[in-house]
C-alpha cells in the first residue's frame, strides 16, 4: 500500500490539517494516512507547547470522529522511542515491517493488505520546499519516503523549480508528488494567541474546554527550564503506565497544583508541578505490585486497596522517575487520605486532585473559587463532601483523614 504520513505538533489539531488529510486521500496517491503527533520536539518546546499526550488524544478524538470509516489513523510512534523526534527517526521506526503490519492490522486493515510491501509518503505543505534541505538529514528522509506536497492556489511556490533546486543541493532528483487542496487558512499559533478555536473540529473545541488546555499550560512559565523539561518528559513516560483518562487527569493535576502554588508560595511551583503530575503514577499497576510497594513504603498503614497507589506512587516516583525530594514524595503519599499537619504542598496536591478542570463529580464552582483565595476554606469544603460520602456509605474514615479533619476543624 501507499502510506501517507502526516507529522506535526497539532497544538491544536485544526481544519487545515483535516484539509491536508482529505486532499492526500482524494489525490489517490496514498491509500492510508497515518497522523503522527510529535513527542519530543527537536526545537526546545520553550513551554509554549502542550504536553504530548494532550496533543495526541486531542488529535485521535478528532480523527476518529471526522474520518470515521476512512483509512486515517493516529500513531503514538513518537512516544515509543527515546530521544528527540526527528522526521527521519520517525519514518525509520514506523516503516519497520513488524511495526507497520501490526499497526495496520490493529486498525482494521485486512491481513493481506497489511502484509504487502509498503511505500511511504511524507505529507507536507509546499511552503517547506524552499528550505527543505535544512531538515535534519533531509537527504536520508528522501531515501525512505517520497514527499507528498500540498499545493494551494496562490501559495507562490513553483514546485518544478524547487525540485530542480533540490536536485542541485542533493545531487539526485527528489521524488516529490503534489496534490491540490482548497485553501483553509489556519495556524495553530494564531489560534492560541487569539484564544479563538473556531477553525477546529467540534471535538477539539470540547477537548480544549474540558481541560482548559490553553489557560492551564501558561503556568509552565512559573517553573525552571529543568522542571518544565521534566514535566514534558514525564508526560510521555506516563503514557506507558496510564490510560487516556487518568493520564490527562494527572497532567491536569500537575498544572493546577502549579497554579495554586504560584498563588500561595511561588517557591513551591516546581515541586507542586512534579508532585501533581506524578501523584497517580502507580494507579494502574497491577494490584499485587501496588500492594507490595505500599507495604514497602509504609508497612500496613494503608490497608484499603484504594489507597495503595498513593504510597506506591511515592516509591514509583523515586524509582522510575528519579524524584528524591521528600516533600514531593510525601505529597504523593498523602494525596488520598491527607494527614495531620499537612504541608502547604500536601494541601495543594490534595485540592488540585479534587478540582482539576476535567473533574465533574459535583458542582465544584464554589470550591474552585475558594481554592484561589482561601486554600483552607476550599479544603474544608472538599473534605466535608468526602466525609458525607463516607457516612452515607457507612464506610470508616482512615485515621490519617481524621487527623486532617481535626486540623481543619471538622
Ligand atoms: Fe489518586
Ligand atoms: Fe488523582
Amino acid at each position: 500500500m501507499n502510506i501517507g504520513l502526516l507529522g506535526g505538533a497539532f497544538d491544536p489539531f485544526h481544519k487545515g490539517h483535516e484539509s491536508l488529510i482529505k486532499g492526500a486521500l482524494d489525490s489517490g496517491i496514498v491509500d492510508v494516512v497515518i497522523v503522527i503527533p510529535s513527542g519530543r520536539n527537536p526545537f526546545k518546546p520553550g513551554r509554549t507547547m502542550s504536553a504530548a499526550p494532550y496533543r495526541f488524544y486531542m488529535t485521535k478524538e478528532a480523527v476518529e470522529k471526522d474520518f470515521k470509516g476512512k483509512k486515517v489513523f493516529v500513531s503514538d510512534i513518537e512516544f515509543m522511542y527515546s530521544g528527540t523526534s526527528f522526521t527521519l527517526t520517525t519514518i525509520k521506526e514506523i516503516s519497520k515491517v513488524s511495526y507497520i503490519r501490526a499497526f495496520l492490522k490493529s486498525n482494521g486493515i485486512k491481513e493481506s493488505a497489511a502484509e504487502e510491501n509498503h511505500d511511504f509518503f511524507w505529507i507536507t505543505g509546499s511552503d517547506v520546499l524552499p528550505t527543505f534541505e535544512k531538515w535534519h538529514e533531509a537527504d536520508k528522509i528522501l531515501g525512505l519516503a517520497d514527499l507528498l506536497v500540498a499545493s494551494r492556489p496562490g501559495d507562490g511556490v513553483d514546485i518544478d523549480e524547487q525540485i530542480t533546486r533540490l536536485e542541485g543541493v542533493f545531487g539526485f532528483r527528489p521524488d516529490i508528488k503534489t496534490f491540490d487542496i482548497k485553501g483553509v487558512e489556519a495556524a495553530s499559533s494564531k489560534m492560541r494567541d487569539d484564544n479563538d478555536f473556531d477553525k477546529t473540529p467540534d471535538s477539539v473545541k470540547e477537548f480544549i474546554k474540558t481541560h482548559d488546555l490553553y489557560n492551564m499550560r501558561r503556568v509552565l512559565s512559573y517553573v525552571s527550564d529543568g522542571t518544565a523539561e521534566d514535566f514534558y518528559e514525564y508526560s510521555i513516560k506516563l503514557y506507558r503506565y496510564l490510560g487516556e483518562k487518568r493520564l490527562l487527569h494527572t497532567l491536569n493535576v500537575g498544572l493546577l497544583s502549579c497554579k495554586y502554588a504560584h498563588i500561595y508560595d511561588p517557591a513551591l511551583c516546581d515541586r507542586a508541578l512534579i508532585a501533581g503530575v506524578l501523584h497517580d503514577c502507580a494507579k494502574e499497576l497491577d494490584d499485587s505490585m501496588q500492594q507490595s510497594m505500599a507495604y514497602e513504603h509504609s508497612g500496613d498503614m494503608f490497608e484499603d486497596k484504594k489507597l495503595w497507589h498513593s504510597p506506591a506512587g511515592a516509591v514509583m516516583a523515586e524509582r522510575e522517575f528519579g524524584v528524591h525530594d521528600p516533600e514531593i514524595l510525601d505529597a504523593i503519599t498523602y494525596h488520598t487520605t491527607g494527614r495531620g499537619n499537612m504541608t502547604l504542598l500536601d494541601k495543594i496536591v490534595y485540592l488540585a486532585d479534587k478540582l482539576e478542570p476535567a473533574r465533574t463529580y459535583a458542582d465544584l464552582s464554589k470550591d474552585r473559587e475558594l481554592a484561589v483565595t482561601d486554600i483552607d476554606a476550599a479544603l474544608a469544603l472538599c473534605i466535608e463532601r468526602v466525609k458525607k460520602k463516607f457516612e452515607s456509605r457507612g464506610m470508616s474514615i482512615h485515621p490519617l483523614t481524621i487527623d486532617f479533619m481535626n486540623d481543619i476543624g471538622l
